[in-house]
């Protein structure tokens, strides 16, 4: 029995599997109990003041010991478990969401990841109501009357997950809010690269495209920066370059950092192309202000160039920066990548369920 399901099910209280805290091979399980070791302060994630202890806000609120001793191993166990198998860590829990705009995978994902771990879900989508019909605050407090274990919230605003979670009783998980953060977005990336290169340190990195609105790039810079040895390329034109303040969060993390309008130029040295969503308009508009064109997308001649141990990241829906007609190519991880977050996102609600009891 894997150490991650074992130690689920003993949380539930199934005696029968509770052990001597020893595992099959003899050592100390890698206890999903780590959630709540060391953080005296009540955060199990890290030492983000703001997150409040059990939100998910901010991707700088995840420590790096975290991600590859506790989320990511639980992640890979729930992986290769088969689903007829899955504990049920979220049995009588449940989860709101409730998105100010459109998702496809971060939606999804969530609800399967509940589903499958044996909670259950309600939620309003964005075409089910209109922001300025209530205050935000007051639909969380609201929420709050109802047995909600847990609030999913994309808001269409900047800071939006923040204030939910200053109301909330129950952690709020921020699936995206606005030109922000999509923190649960960057862990999967880092997950997938995790798991596929066996490491973030010492990785070479292109971020690429519409940088100054893209929330999963801030994300993901901000958990890079947990890493050491990074060369990081920002690749977009210069009107929407990367925000100051996750530029600098990542040069001071130590990571060399570059910006450039050619992908092309560093495709040959690069381990992880993470390509963004076309915002055509946006883009087109501000490539007239810089001198020469510059390369945004993949196309064959990039994948030419690129290592064949490197992988193609997006977070999806894509646009002409990632045609379908490459996807033949295995370094194209793009779907894979989406898979992968339903399996991150069932270890996260399931630690986080076990943090509250
Ligand atoms: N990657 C992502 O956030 O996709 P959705 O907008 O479909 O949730």
């Amino acid at each position: 029995m894997s150490r991650f399901i074992e130690q689920t099910m003993t949380t539930l209280g199934v005696e029968e599997l509770r052990t001597t805290g020893q595992s099959e091979s003899g050592q100390p399980p890698v206890a999903v109990d780590r959630l709540a070791e060391g953080y005296p302060s009540g955060d199990p994630f890290g030492s983000l003041p703001a997150a409040g202890g059990r939100h998910i806000l901010d991707a700088r609120q995840f420590t790096r010991e975290w991600l590859e001793e506790v989320l990511f191993p639980a992640a890979l166990e729930l992986q290769q478990t088969p689903l007829d198998r899955l504990p049920a860590p979220l049995a009588g829990k449940r989860l709101f969401y409730l998105f100010y705009e459109s998702s496809t995978r971060t939606r999804v994902s969530f609800e399967t990841a509940v589903a499958l771990l044996g909670g259950s879900v309600a939620g309003m989508d964005s075409h089910e109501h209109r922001p300025r019909d209530e205050r935000l605050e007051d639909r969380i407090q609201v929420l709050n009357q109802y047995p909600y274990d847990f609030i999913l919230l994309r808001s269409h605003e900047e800071g939006g997950a923040s204030r939910a979670a200053s109301v909330s009783k129950v952690p709020v998980i921020n699936a995206g809010d606005g030109d922000g953060q999509h923190p649960t977005q960057a862990l999967l990336d880092a997950y997938t690269i995790w798991k596929e290169l066996g490491r973030l340190d010492g990785l070479r990195v292109a971020l690429v495209g519409d940088l100054s609105y893209e929330r999963t790039t801030n994300s993901l810079a901000y958990l890079l920066a947990r890493f050491r040895g990074l060369r990081v390329a920002l690749v977009s034109p210069h009107l929407l370059r990367m925000r100051a303040e996750v530029r600098d969060h990542l040069a001071a993390s130590g990571a060399v950092v570059e910006e450039l309008r050619n992908l092309r130029a560093v495709a040959g040295q690069v381990d992880v192309v993470y390509m963004t969503r076309a915002h055509s308009t946006r883009l087109e508009h501000a490539q007239r202000f810089d001198k020469g064109a510059g390369c945004y997308g993949v196309d064959a001649e990039v994948l030419a160039r690129l290592p064949a141990h490197a992988l193609v990241l997006h977070p999806l829906p894509r646009g002409p920066e990632l045609p379908a007609e490459l996807d033949t190519d295995p370094r194209i991880a793009c779907f894979r990548q989406a898979g992968n977050g339903l399996f991150v996102r069932m270890a996260l609600l399931a630690l986080l369920a076990r943090t509250r009891q």
